[in-house]
This record gives C-alpha cells, structure tokens and sequence, in this order.
C-alpha cells in the first residue's frame, strides 16, 4: 500500500488506549454505571433532559421507538462529521429521509444483494473452521477469530484486499472514526485531526481496490466487480458506499460478537441452548441465542437524533413531553430492550421472545442495511465456536468501550 498523502504517522489505537486505571474506570462506566443510570432513568424519567447541557436522554422502550419511527421530526446528526472527513457523496446513515437518501439505497441493494448471502455465508464458515483448526484448542475469540472472518468479507466479497501491513491500522481506524461518528458529538479539533488521520488509511485501502479492478476487473460476485461489470454508479459513489458499508460493519460486528460471545460464556442457559443448536446446525436457534445475548448486553448505549424544531414525545400515550428546538436527543435501544413495561423478566435469557422486542439492529428508517449479512455471518462464527464447547480463559478484555480480547480453550475436532 502507498502511504496516504499528507499523512503523517499512521493512526494507532495503541498509541490511544487507555492505562489500566482508566480502563478500570471506563469499563465500569460503560458496564455497569450507564445501565444502572439509564434503568433508574427509564422508571422515572423515561424522556430526561441532562442539567445545564443540550442533552435530551430517551430510555423506555415506546419513547425511544417512537423517536426511531418519526425520521423527519428526529433526524440524525452526523453529517457535520462526514463533511470533517471529506466522505463525499455523503452516506445512508448520515442522511435525512429525502429522494437521495432512497436513490442510495436502491443503489446499495443492487450492489449488496440478498441472493449474495450464501457467499458470505461460506467464507464466514471457511475461515472460522480454518482460524479454530489452525489454533488447536486456544484462541483469542476476538481478534483471531472473529476479526480475520469480518476481514475476509471485505476482501473477498467486498472485492477490497487489505495489504498485511495495512491490517492493523485498517482496523484500528475502522474502530476509531466509528467512535468519532457515533459517539460524543462535541468536537473538538484534536478529535476531528485523529478521525482525519485514522479515515486516510481506510480511503487508500478503498482507492487502491477500485483502481486495481480498473485495471484487472473483478468476478461479478464481488461488490466492485459487479458495479463496475453492470454500471450500477461511479467510482465516486463507489467510494462512498465501500466505506460506509465498511464503518457500518467492522466496528459494530466486532462490538457485537465479543459482547454476544461474552454472555453465551457466562449464562448457564444462553450455552447449553446454544451448544445444542450447534450440534444440530440449528441457524434459526442459534440466531435467536446469539439476538437475545445482544439484548442482555447490547454494543453500545445509545444512538443520536436531533430536534431541528421543538416535538412533543409520546403522541397517543398519556404523557408527552416537550424537546425544544436544537437539542440533541440520545436514544438508547440498550435501555429501552431491557424495559419491563414491554419485555417480561428483562434480565432473563429466553432466546423464545417475539422478534418485536429486539432493536439490536435500529427500528424503522435507518434499520441496518447489513442485518442479514451480519446474521449469517454470527450463526457461522458461534456454530464453529459451540461445535466445539468453548471454556473462557479469564475474563473479555476491553479497550476503550470495545471488546478486544476474549481468550477461551475450546475442544478440538
Ligand atoms: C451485529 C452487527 C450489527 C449491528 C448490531 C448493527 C446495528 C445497526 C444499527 C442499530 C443501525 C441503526 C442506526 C440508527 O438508527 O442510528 C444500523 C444501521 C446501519 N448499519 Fe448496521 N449493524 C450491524 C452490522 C452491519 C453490517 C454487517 C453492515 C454492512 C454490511 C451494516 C451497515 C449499516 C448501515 C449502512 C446502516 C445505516 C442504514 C441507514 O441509514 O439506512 N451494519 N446498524
């Protein structure tokens, strides 16, 4: 890979990560402070608005679908990101619903289809059998297993090869500008400089990828073969998607099965359920176990919206409440699939619940484009684990507020 131009030194999340002491404290926030706040929250004060900041916090679960269903009256945030890292046409996730936003999407369907998941579906199974056998009994679950997998897409359906000395920063930029995006929303320049730095690599591993199927085309059962073999946009658009469909992807993938994995291990019930459905090849079980640890312990606590214009919260309910004009509204989804005014016995795990009390993957306008890729990819990843009855060796590690390592001895086949 050509270094990016302008840059300087390549981004490094271990150049960020945090002392023990403050990882000590960030986990503890992230794990046990925040859900304690926001379940105390969601009995009193469902729609609270955090003193002396702009900050509006939603946390039952019919406020914050609500919030999710009206688009238009609560649309999101972040292009003032996407214009600092220079992601031009601008993506699904940061637009409001308007005519482009639909044209991208029907763009994005022809690109990523559904009768492409069986391929996903192999390489998710090939390389989970490959990294497990190859490891012989002990695996760090996160960044030996899952990451090559989610990796292994990109390459080889997604048409994008990361060079070996460009997968570490890849990924760790990935996380890094998932974070700028999603979490705080005060911007500072030190932050937008690191996003900057962090977004070149992910851009030069794109650029690269598209200039080489110029040159050499690519099969049609890749995302850049087949733009470029039927003309579905240009490369600008392109562009785009690859990254989107990059950011909305790695980060969240690689949040969601170490969090998963992390209560399958520790749940006496989420294990022998999942186990069983293992040994039987049973997809629609095993999805069910692996959705309901995402509700027990979901990725992260919340998602923004803002209020261009003053709403009231809670049309047809007996409350509503007023949010002013400008504030920014936190939505959070982990809060509201733990409500026990819609979900019974919230802290048991029972994979048998109604699909309608999971917002694992959104609700409504911005519901993720990549739920049934991400689906496949979790029922292979956790039937390759509990196929082979997995131990934890100590306990998941986290960097930041991302799950990092999670070592386990598992029984070889
Ligand atoms: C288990 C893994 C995943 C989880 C938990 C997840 C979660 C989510 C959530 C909660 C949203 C809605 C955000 C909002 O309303 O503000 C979303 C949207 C999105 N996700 Fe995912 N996602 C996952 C995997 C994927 C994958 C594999 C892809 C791409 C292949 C992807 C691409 C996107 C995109 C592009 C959007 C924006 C859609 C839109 O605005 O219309 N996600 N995801």
């Amino acid at each position: 890979m050509t270094k990016p131009s302008g840059a300087t030194k390549t981004f490094s999340l271990a150049d960020q990560r945090p002392g023990p002491v403050a990882q000590f404290f960030v986990t503890l926030l992230v794990r046990k402070l925040i859900p304690f706040v926001f379940g105390v929250l969601r009995r009193f004060a469902p729609v609270f608005r955090f003193p002396f900041t702009n900050t509006v916090i939603v946390t039952s679960f019919d406020y914050v679908q609500e919030v999710f269903a009206r688009q238009k009256d609560f649309p999101v945030p972040y292009q003032k990101q996407v214009d600092l890292l220079d992601w031009k046409p601008t993506f699904l996730l940061a637009m409001k619903d308007t005519p482009a936003y639909w044209e991208t999407l029907e763009q994005v369907k022809k690109l990523w289809c559904a009768s492409d998941l069986d391929f996903v579906r192999q390489i998710a199974r090939d390389v989970s059998e490959a990294e497990l056998k190859k490891a012989d009994g002990r695996i760090d679950a996160i960044q030996d297993l899952m990451v090559p997998v989610t990796e292994a897409v990109i390459e080889r359906y997604y048409g994008v090869p990361i060079p070996e000395d460009a997968k570490q920063p890849f990924f760790d930029g990935c996380m890094h500008v998932a974070g700028f995006l999603f979490g705080s929303q005060t911007l500072t320049p030190k932050s937008t400089k690191s996003a900057q730095r962090a977004i070149s690599v992910v851009w030069q591993v794109i650029d690269d990828a598209i200039d080489a199927a110029r040159k050499n085309p690519l099969p049609e059962n890749t995302i850049i073969g087949r733009c470029h073999a039927l003309k579905v946009t240009d490369d600008a658009h392109l562009r785009s998607y690859l990254m989107g469909m990059i950011m909305g992807y790695l980060p969240t993938n690689t949040l969601a099965n170490g969090h998963a994995f992390d209560v399958i291990l520790s749940s006496a019930d989420a294990y022998r359920i999942g186990c069983a459905a293992a040994e039987r090849e049973d997809h629609d079980m095993m999805l069910r176990v692996v959705r309901e640890a995402l509700r027990i312990s979901y990725i992260l606590p919340g998602l923004w919206r803002t209020t261009p214009e003053a709403q009231d919260l809670g049309i047809g309910s007996t409350k509503t409440y007023k949010i002013e004009k400008g504030r920014l509204v936190y939505i959070s989804g982990m809060s509201a699939m733990k409500d026990p005014r819609r979900i019974e016995d919230p802290d048991r795990f029972d994979p048998d619940r109604s699909p309608d009390v999971y917002m694992v993957y959104g609700h409504g306008f911005h519901y993720c484009v990549g739920a049934a890729i991400a689906d496949v990819m979790m029922e292979e990843i956790f039937t390759a684990l509990l196929r082979r009855e997995p131990r934890a060796v100590g306990k998941m590690v986290f960097n930041g507020n991302f799950p990092w390592n999670l070592n386990i001895t598992y029984r070889n086949l």
